[in-house]
């Protein structure tokens, strides 16, 4: 009985001090926009996750002593996120509904978890989401990436690798990215923000492209496919990330959308194309693309660098996907996207040197595991 009041009377200062936790610094708002949550304890099913787990199963253990368990029961690895990992019939409570009244507070949690049935919320078989927070107690406001998907971009990759044009492949596509730079440069000139945001709408496909069609191969041929369909949907996907951080920063306009519509329709069938009569092309020519994004994010640091763009805080989104700090700014992300395009580059002229050397993709590992 007294494990028992003292469990409610921590619950009870848990919900008083909720409203002063720090809310998402990002300022975004919560997914479920309903602040810190309150979870009960059900069977807990372990969060898939990367890298180490220090203490958080064990964490977790203790906390079935008691009937509901409060945030933060578990710690996410070397980046300190926390999750409850309650994931059946959730019930969550609102913090600001907690210190507004005293009722809930008088009849104790419990009473205020039975009054959270009321809220309509639409769940997937009756499962809520886990809800997950930072370790500073503010939620994770992100569904399309959790806080075990985040990485530390690697800045040290070097940026001036060239692939030499040896080959009559190898200079087709070298010449086909450079005629291709043309209406890019005279259409965007200096503005890097735009110019990244629209690239990037182009950028994400080829990985997606090539993934598919390996993935598909794989099921036709019943083969393996050395790890190259996550390579290139992962690249696809960081791609995507890319253009999720540079259209915070720059709004696409109604006529710039009309052309982010044209140009996927015309480049998504060319490169279906090209991808089915020669993937060493490809790749070649996605390599090749990846040199000149460098190129351009170089540019567009030296303009931030002189004054001539400003400097503005990182959108939020790129703060946790990169795991950068919360005084980062936007030359801090234009830092780590050039190295994810540094990255894209070599996978990129690896696929194509595999092509070229004859073999198949799935003949040499993929080189997962950047991100
Ligand atoms: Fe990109
Ligand atoms: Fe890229």
């Amino acid at each position: 009985m007294q494990m028992q009041s003292a469990v409610k009377g921590a619950a009870r200062r848990l919900l008083r001090e909720a409203p002063r936790r720090p809310q998402a610094l990002t300022g975004v708002r919560s997914s479920s926009g309903r602040g810190i949550h309150v979870l009960p304890l059900h069977p807990v099913a372990p969060l898939p996750h990367r890298g180490a787990h220090p203490g958080g199963l064990s964490n977790m253990k203790s906390l079935l002593i008691c009937n509901f368990t409060p945030f933060r029961s578990t710690s996410m690895g070397a980046m300190g996120f926390s999750s409850s990992a309650a994931a059946a019939s959730e019930k969550n409570v609102e913090s600001s509904n907690s210190t507004s009244s005293s009722g809930p507070l008088a009849k104790g949690v419990s009473d205020d978890l039975k009054e959270s049935n009321d809220t309509k919320i639409s769940h997937y078989w009756g499962i809520a989401p886990k809800a997950v927070f930072r370790e500073d107690g503010s939620e994770w406001p992100w569904r399309s990436f959790m806080p075990w998907e985040t990485y530390s971009a690697n800045v040290s990759i070097n940026l001036h690798r060239h692939h030499a044009t040896t080959t009559l492949i190898d200079k087709i596509a070298f010449r086909t990215v450079k005629y291709l730079r043309v209406p890019v440069d005279l259409f965007f000139q200096k503005r890097y923000g735009c110019r990244a945001m629209m690239l990037e709408t182009v950028a994400a496909v080829p990985g997606m492209v090539g993934g598919m069609f390996l993935h598909l191969r794989s099921l036709r041929k019943f083969e393996h496919s050395g790890g190259w369909i996550k390579a290139l949907l992962e690249e696809a996907e960081n791609e995507r990330m890319h253009l999720m951080t540079f259209m915070e920063v720059a709004q696409p306009k109604w006529y710039e959308r009309a052309l982010v519509v044209t140009v996927q329709g015309i480049f998504l069938n060319a490169y279906v194309l090209l991808y089915l009569t020669s993937p060493r092309l490809a790749h070649r020519i996605v390599g090749y693309l990846e040199e000149e994004a460098i190129h351009s994010y170089t540019q567009y640091l030296h303009e931030i660098d002189c004054g001539r763009i400003p400097n503005v805080p990182a959108p939020a989104i790129a703060m946790d996907y990169w795991r950068l700090p919360r005084d980062a700014t936007i030359r801090e992300v234009v830092e780590v996207v050039r190295a994810d395009e540094a990255h894209h580059r070599d996978v990129n002229h690896f696929a194509a040197d595999i092509h070229e050397e004859g073999k198949r993709l799935k003949d040499s590992a993929a080189p997962l595991g950047y991100h």
